[in-house]
């Protein structure tokens, strides 16, 4: 079989058609539904009692921390009063040996540590200050002097309240047993208070729910947002549900929290990555098969491992080498590469990384997706510089694209589902004017369904929300038209911004400043982000 035959045969593999996307936007109705009526279903439809973010006239310095991925973040947020900040930030690589780590302690105290750290660095007067008044030279620390920290956790967890929320399951390669069923916010706080830090966790966020804050509190014009949805290292969407929608909470009994009913709708934690873990209508492949089997939470984020960038390169990966295994598939063996610039024989590396599992990193999808110069010159010297493979011919290169380019638009297809079925699943493309529409009528303000995305993928991915929307439009109660009316937009660390947000909230929840009795106008206070939603008033 010509190697050219050969790519075509596995990128079909990755074929995710318009019925088959019809079908599984449908059960992923289902399966949120499902979330929302019992606990311990695939999609754990968490509810977050997150109902009210500020309204752009706060001041005041707050911290987020974000834990998510491959990075630790730790910011400070200066809020200007006038729906702007500044944020000040470091970034750190975790160490994989904490990923997997024999006790919560080693991952939290490391956190601790950065937190001091940046405290040292950046608020070098106010670290100092508290620790001469707790050493008893100013009396004790007072309770503006302490830091209210928004923590970004983007696991799934169980949340019992604002800054309470026990770890469900690790995902995304983490995997330290025994933190699951404790209390994250308390495992943190005790390790900033075996340090003496000046820092209260206040608020305990995941990632989507951060974005969905910091993307309606900044995106532009009236439209409240509706979804805010991660394609990064791992994929999850938060939104805005009815709350009457939510009938687990009414069997939560103690565990539900305190629910704030005055605005009838909460914002609810998907965690899709999850959806269809029995793969009723997700598509698979061998190498979907062999990824998950030889993955440290086997069975589970099915639609994880299918999206986003953790997994994608693994999936290339093994997708490339089952074919350089193949004895009829001259990939990688070029043995008169005289059309080569280096004018060699092919060399595919012992040591290459493409041999070992996680070897592939998904941003070489988007740069062999991407690559449009002639002979895929980039896509080849990519492979010679990081993966051990030399002088690879332009039709190795080729072959390599095609598979990427398929792998990517699944991800993308896959990814409209859950945009799809929220938006159909919250009704939010009601309006009596489709029936009148055209192709070619502009979306008035108030018929924009507004997404706030963030993620290395929708980023960096090229075309991956082309391929989102193209895949929206095959769903018949979306169409040409609906599509048109979800606007997309990126919420660029929205979590880290998101995360400080909320801890203002919860910070003057506890200081019993409560926004909603405070009369019009008085500024410097929250307002009920739902019902802030339902007037579709914008406060920029
Ligand atoms: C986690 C989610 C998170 C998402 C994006 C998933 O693996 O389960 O909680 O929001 O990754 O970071």
């Amino acid at each position: 079989m010509s190697l050219a035959q050969a790519a075509e045969r596995v990128a079909a593999e990755f074929e995710y058609k318009k019925d088959d996307v019809n079908r599984a936007v449908k059960e992923f109705i289902r399966q949120m539904d499902e979330g929302l009526e019992k606990q311990g279903q695939t999609m754990s439809q968490i509810p977050t009692y997150v109902t009210a973010v500020p309204n752009g006239t706060e001041e005041g310095l707050y911290m987020a921390v974000d834990l998510g991925g491959t990075n630790f973040r730790v910011c400070s947020i200066q809020l200007h009063g006038n729906s702007t900040f500044s944020l000040t930030q470091s970034k750190v690589a975790i160490p994989h040996e904490l990923m997997v780590a024999k006790t919560s302690r080693e991952l939290f105290a490391f956190l601790a540590k950065q937190i001091e750290l940046f405290l040292k660095t950046h608020h070098g007067d106010h670290y100092h200050s508290h620790i001469e008044r707790r050493q008893g030279a100013f009396g004790p620390p007072k309770d503006e002097e302490v830091f209210s920290l928004g923590f970004t956790f983007s696991f799934p967890v169980q949340q019992y309240g604002i800054n309470k929320g026990t770890l469900i399951r690790w995902t995304k390669g983490f995997d330290i047993q025994d933190t699951i069923g404790k209390d994250v916010c308390a495992l943190l706080q005790k390790e900033i208070d075996n340090l003496n830090l000046p820092v209260r966790v206040a608020a305990l966020v995941n990632d989507t729910v951060g974005t969905l804050m910091a993307r309606s509190y900044t995106s532009p014009g009236k439209t409240g947002t509706l979804l805010g949805a991660i394609f990064g290292t791992g994929t999850n969407g938060a939104y805005v549900e009815k709350l009457d929608k939510i009938t687990k909470l009414k069997n939560m009994g103690a565990d539900a929290g305190d629910v704030d009913n005055s605005t009838g709708e909460m914002i609810v934690n998907t965690e899709w990555g999850s959806f269809d873990n029995q793969l009723s209508v997700l598509p698979t492949t061998p190498y979907d098969n062999s990824l998950d089997a030889e993955s440290n939470n086997p069975g589970v984020q099915m639609f994880e491992k299918r999206i986003s960038g953790m997994f994608l390169g693994e999936i290339l990966r093994r997708a490339i080498m089952s074919l350089v295994e193949d004895p009829n598939v001259p990939l990688f063996s070029d043995e008169d590469s005289s059309k080569n610039d280096m004018r060699s024989t092919t060399n595919f590396a012992h040591n290459s990384p493409l041999r070992n599992q996680w070897g592939l990193d998904t941003s070489f999808l988007s740069i062999a997706s991407g690559d449009h110069s002639a002979g895929f010159k980039v896509t080849r010297q990519t492979l010679d510089r990081d993966y051990g493979v030399s002088a690879a011919s332009a039709e190795d290169a080729e072959a390599v694209r095609l598979i990427a380019s398929a792998i990517g638009k699944r991800a993308a297809r896959l990814s409209a589902i859950a945009i799809a079925a929220i938006v159909i699943g919250t009704d939010k493309l009601q309006h009596p004017k489709d029936i009148a529409t055209t192709d070619d009528t502009p979306v008035n303000e108030d018929e924009i369904v507004d997404v706030g995305v963030d993620g290395s993928l929708v980023e960096f991915y090229p075309n991956f929300e082309e391929y989102i929307r193209e895949a929206l439009r095959e769903v018949p109660e979306i169409g040409v038209w609906g599509e048109k009316r979800i606007r997309i937009g990126i919420a660029k660390d929205g979590s880290g911004v998101g995360a400080a947000l909320i801890a203002l909230v919860a910070d003057k929840a506890m200081k019993g400043e409560s926004s909603f009795s405070r009369p019009a106008g008085f500024a410097g206070y929250v307002n009920s982000f739902i019902s802030y939603i339902n007037r579709g008033i914008r406060h920029m």
